[in-house]
């Protein structure tokens, strides 16, 4: 019987288990990672965990949900999107804190006509208040492959990556009274629902429940971040999803700006700093600094 390592065995068996952990950590393997919250057999988990569908029909829409929360960290997920005709759907990437005054960061996929654009949706909540929204067009077809979409959060910027193309930097402007979400830890959300209410041409164009169901895939799921243990008020462990922390501080060089004003300058179709519909007291003080 064996009743103590010799100090090479020890460090062979730590070993062994810091590469299953690191394993366990880099597979982002939905079994393990995330919960279905609806739609129940509507989310399929094929290749092993690897990859998960989404899928819609007239009765119901389905989702997922990360098991940890998450105070800060990066996010990403591959994704495709429903081809043809995905009118009146919404295939959503978000993170959400839970009860009132709650924060959200919102990616949403705004499903459109047969060959016609899907508009991507973006906002920030902070303390249950929204209405910051920016839209966009893609510069390729998000039904035709897989394509990265990753949310960066600290606690000093929120941005927003297609590719890692960043399409919108949310920074932390406190100190001008803009509210920004550094408080409540948030749970990461995917899923496909009907909204043919609003979604397609502000509603016009409905679900044309003939082609349900209908159906999205995620995969290479990635939440790398600040976990926080339930019950606790501060952000204890870090998930070393694959040990890069530079989410922490991740801004943007004078490269990576002048890619976003191309892209922004391009592809975006909706700014709420622009809709004086929307503020008639003046622009929102953020909108200022940009
Ligand atoms: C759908 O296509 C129309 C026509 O090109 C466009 O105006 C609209 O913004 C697109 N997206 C949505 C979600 O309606």
């Amino acid at each position: 019987m064996i009743t103590s390592f010799t100090s090479s065995q020890a460090t062979f068996i730590s070993g062994v288990v810091a590469s299953l952990l690191l394993l366990v950590a880099h597979a982002g393997n939905f079994n393990q990672d995330i919960d279905v919250y609806f739609g129940g057999p509507r989310a399929k988990f094929l290749q092993g965990g690897q990859l998960l569908t989404l899928s819609l029909d007239k009765s119901s829409g389905s989702g997922f949900v990360t098991k940890n929360e998450y105070l800060f960290g990066r996010f990403d997920t591959q994704l495709k999107l429903i081809p043809g005709n995905s009118a009146g759907t919404v295939a959503t990437f978000y993170l959400s804190s839970q009860g009132n005054a709650h924060d959200e960061i919102d990616f949403e996929f705004l499903g459109n006509s047969s060959g016609q654009p899907y508009t991507v949706h973006t906002n920030v909540y902070a303390q249950g208040k929204g209405g910051k929204e920016q839209q966009f067009r893609l510069w390729f077809d998000p039904t035709a492959a897989f394509h990265t979409y990753s949310i960066v959060w600290n606690s000093q910027r929120i941005m927003f990556l297609v590719d890692n193309n960043p399409i919108r930097v949310f920074n932390n402007d406190e100190s001008i009274g803009v509210l920004f979400p550094k408080n409540q830890p948030m749970k990461v959300y995917c899923s496909l629902w009907n909204a043919d209410d609003w979604a397609t041409q502000g509603g016009r164009v409905k679900t044309d429940w003939a082609n349900a169901p209908f159906s999205v895939s995620y995969r290479d799921f990635n939440a790398n971040g600040c976990v926080r243990a339930p019950g606790s008020s501060t952000c204890g462990k870090t998930n070393s999803g694959n040990n890069d922390q530079s989410w922490q501080t991740k801004g943007l060089d004078a490269k990576a700006r002048s890619r976003m004003k191309w892209l922004r300058d391009s592809f975006m179709i909706y700014n709420y700093c622009a809709d004086r519909s929307r503020s008639p007291q003046g622009i929102p003080p953020e909108c200022k600094q940009q």
